[in-house]
């Protein structure tokens, strides 16, 4: 057909990439492949095969790796990663630069071999997930130039275990690997069952840039393998995937000090007010949910119309449906690909089939061979039926519609996931008072799946914790370089008397801003150096737990207030604990049966100033992504942060944990240490007199563990810190899996409360999520 007859007839013709170069690689490779371990690719067996889900042709056979065999990996990335740490920054910054040059010489290479082995559109392959992976290694190695000017207290954490999804291969790859690799880590790598072939690819690359032996390794294989990383002798483990096997990993992972990042699933809110560019908005939904045939974990799954503009907008977005072209992802036209493997699309029919409600509507004709699905729309759902709640992970959009932007705010929260949200309306005012009222660690206004490595991506709720990407995406690869000194926990003091003897003082809890009576009515003496009597506790159970997670809870209005307001209540903490400094350094030298006192007191004077000043000083960015607009990095309370404080130094530990937690917005609840925590509960009058409002700071009193399990299983705290002597990490860790809280455990090491490890930015990073909210602006 000509040119002019093309024109004539605006016929439809196809504009396949060619797959010739990647096949042809595919065939130099032998069609087999083994792991690439110490540098050298391992003799493959032909244990599972790759097929291209678009027609179901074989493109190579796979190697299932073997406990041996991840011991080896394991074994070659730790005998690198001394002197791969100890290499400058610039060194490992040109390593890193080398990799993105040759990732960008052979873009069209990855690109291909990546649409064929997912069956995403070669336009997506090629205009986003290579183009983002190199985007990765560039940032990261400048990360890596910079990391002894800008982090100099950091260190690598040592081998990473990495395990990645199939929706993009190569993408999350780069994610995982670059800031490993910047900061001084080594890597074992296992890439998804289905799509292993870009890693692969990525293997004889890094073989081309000369990177050490060892510093990269990559296994293949499916989930078994996967559990043989995590259970393997690494120091950390980063994983992509389902909410289902990140529960499992932090179970398994429990009590293990390996560090921990999940990045897990969503049901993202597509938001669409009635002042909305409707047509934009429809376009953007094209991107939210059909790129990548929905099979992306922050895809705007979830549409949420405006009332009074739903059916206009509906109509608009049924019209564009039908416009989406399905077929051969090779094919440059082709806006819908196909689904990853036959497993994938039996799972997203199988779902769609067990709904019964609402208006189904589906678009676009199916190829008869392979895993096409078609792009579908199902509206008039509640927000509490089940696809509105499941994440379905396919080209398949929920909606509902609301009336008010509060009811908008209430649905989009009404989900146990919390990645991301796109925001829709012409009148920024009301975007942004939206923006930070969503629970959700991204936002983008008046745009969607805008991604870069400047903005750190990441969730909160069961959509995971940590960030990838961004200054915030090294926290989860570095840790403190000073190892901590351990201060030493002075035994308790055993009584001589009677428990009975003198007058019954017994320190109550505090509760919602009140003393209260622990509910199961029990107490415990605590006795002086000299074995006498100093009084009794309260013990705390259950029941008084969940009644100071619900005070906390109550107290919500402290997340919103002004960082120079919680900056003066902490002062004023300060000043009233300072008028009262000798009672409290005698308090805790009678319970401690030391001299340290005094200087205990004058260090959480110290304490409480230092972080008085970081509350309205502890910033957030504005990152410059590569649109026209910003990406505002927010800094956000987590929550309700359940403390078990130290035992060793028992006021300075506890307003350590507290005052970087309430300056940052989070209201607490504090078990204060077990054996001294006469100083927690003579604190509560200072408290009470310097204008804390009720419920943000709440003081328990009793046994760790009991406390600990309970805070941990609360569904309602959102991270649970524990520097208790106790050995209580496992347990935490393991109960926090329910909700995917985040978790801060001592594993056992005592800190030096008065030296820098007690203080500082690990502290207000961990009382802090941040949320980056996408700005797009101008033509
Ligand atoms: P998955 O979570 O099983 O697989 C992700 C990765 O984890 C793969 O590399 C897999 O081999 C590995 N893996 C599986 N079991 C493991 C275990 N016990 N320990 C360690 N690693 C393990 O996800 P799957 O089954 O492929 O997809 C199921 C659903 O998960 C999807 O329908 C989707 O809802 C969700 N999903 C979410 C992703 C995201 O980006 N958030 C990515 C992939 C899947």
């Amino acid at each position: 057909m000509s040119v002019s007859e093309i024109y004539e007839t605006m016929d439809y013709g196809m504009a396949p990439e060619s797959a010739a170069d990647a096949l042809a690689w595919l065939v130099d490779q032998g069609s087999r492949f083994g792991h690439f371990i110490d540098g050298a690719f391992t003799e493959p067996r032909d244990d599972f095969e790759s097929r291209n889900p678009a027609n179901g042709n074989v493109l190579a056979n796979l190697t299932q790796a073997t406990q041996g065999e991840i011991d080896t990996a394991v074994a070659a990335a730790r005998k690198a990663q001394p002197k791969w740490a100890k290499l400058s920054g610039h060194e490992r910054a040109k390593y890193l630069y080398a990799i993105a040059r040759l990732l960008q010489k052979h873009s069209r290479l990855f690109a291909v071999l990546e649409t064929l082995d997912n069956g995403k559109p070669i336009r997506e392959a090629r205009d986003v997930d290579i183009p983002l992976a190199q985007r990765h290694f560039y940032y990261h190695a400048g990360m890596a130039q910079l990391m002894e000017s800008e982090l100099p207290d950091a260190q690598a954490l040592g081998v990473c275990g990495q395990v990645i999804p199939w929706n993009f291969p190569l993408l999350m790859l780069a994610w995982k690997v670059a800031p490993a690799l910047a900061m001084g880590n080594t890597v074992v790598l296992k890439p998804a069952e289905y799509t292993s072939l870009t890693a692969m690819m990525f293997a004889d690359l890094c073989q081309q840039a000369g990177l050490p032996k060892g510093v990269l390794n990559i296994v293949t294989g499916d989930g078994a393998v996967g559990e043989m990383i995590v259970n393997a002798d690494v120091d950390k483990i980063a994983f992509t995937g389902s909410t289902a096997v990140g529960r499992r990993i932090r179970e398994t992972t429990a009590g293990s000090g390996k560090a921990l990042t999940l990045e897990l699933g969503g049901k993202s809110p597509y938001i669409v007010f009635d002042d909305a560019d409707l047509d934009s908005a429809v376009e953007g939904l094209v991107d939210a949910i059909w790129f990548n045939q929905g099979q992306v974990c922050c895809a705007g799954s979830r549409l949420l119309v405006h009332e009074p503009v739903a059916d206009r907008f509906y109509a608009k977005l049924r019209a564009r449906m039908a416009k989406l072209r399905l077929g051969n992802p090779l094919d440059k036209s082709i806006d819908v690909g196909a689904l990853v493997d036959p497993v994938q699309v039996q799972r997203v029919t199988d779902l769609v089939a067990s709904n019964t409600a609402g208006d189904v509507f589906t678009a676009g004709d199916i190829p008869s061979n392979g895993c096409f699905y078609p792009p579908t729309l199902i509206t008039g759902l509640n927000p509490a039926d089940s696809l509105m709640q499941e994440e379905i992970f396919g080209p398949v959009l929920v909606s509902t519609t609301f009336r008010t932007p509060e009811e908008a705010v209430a649905v989009a929260n009404n989900t146990r996931y919390g990645l991301a949200a796109t925001i829709w309306s012409e009148n920024i005012n009301l975007a942004l008072d939206i923006a930070p009222k969503l629970v959700a660690g991204v936002v983008w206004i008046n745009g969607t799946n805008m991604l870069d490595a400047a903005a750190g991506f990441g969730g909160v709720r069961e959509s995971g914790f940590g960030r990838e990407g961004g200054w915030e995406g090294l926290a989860a690869y570095t840790k403190p370089k000073a190892d901590p000194k351990h201060l030493k926990t002075p035994a308790p003091m055993q009584g001589k008397g009677s428990p009975e003897s003198g007058i019954d003082r017994t320190a109550k809890l505090y509760i919602g801003g009140k003393q209260a009576r622990p509910d199961g009515g029990q107490s415990a003496p605590v006795w002086g150096k000299s074995g006498g009597l100093l009084g009794h506790v309260s013990l705390a159970s259950r029941k008084d737990v969940r009644n100071a997670v619900e005070a906390a809870h109550a107290a919500k209005g402290w997340s919103k207030t002004t960082g120079h307001l919680r900056a003066q209540i902490l002062y004023y903490i300060a000043e009233n604990l300072a008028a009262r400094s000798d009672e409290f350094a005698g308090r805790l030298d009678a319970m401690q049966g030391g001299k340290s006192g005094a200087k205990e007191v004058a260090a959480s004077i110290s304490r409480l100033f230092t972080y008085a000043a970081w509350a309205d000083k502890y910033d957030g960015q504005v990152h410059g992504v590569p649109i026209r607009g910003v990406a505002l990095a927010m800094k956000e309370p987590v929550g309700v942060i359940g403390t078990i404080c130290p035992d060793e130094a028992p006021l300075l530990g506890l307003i350590s944990c507290m005052a970087p937690a309430i300056a940052m917005g989070n209201r607490v609840i504090l078990a204060a240490s077990s054996p001294f925590p006469l100083s927690a509960t003579d604190f509560v009058q200072v408290l009470e007199t310097s204008d804390v409002p009720a419920g943000v700071v709440n003081i328990l009193t009793g046994p760790h563990p009991d406390l600990a399990e309970t805070m941990a299983r609360h569904m309602d705290v959102d991270a649970v810190w524990s520097f208790g002597a106790e050995p209580l990490s496992q347990l935490i860790e393991q109960a926090s899996a329910q909700n995917l809280k985040r978790t801060w455990v001592n594993n056992g090491q005592a800190r030096d409360w008065y030296s820098t490890s007690g203080e500082g930015h690990a502290f207000l990073q961990a009382s802090t999520e941040v949320k980056n909210i996408w700005i797009p602006y101008g033509e």
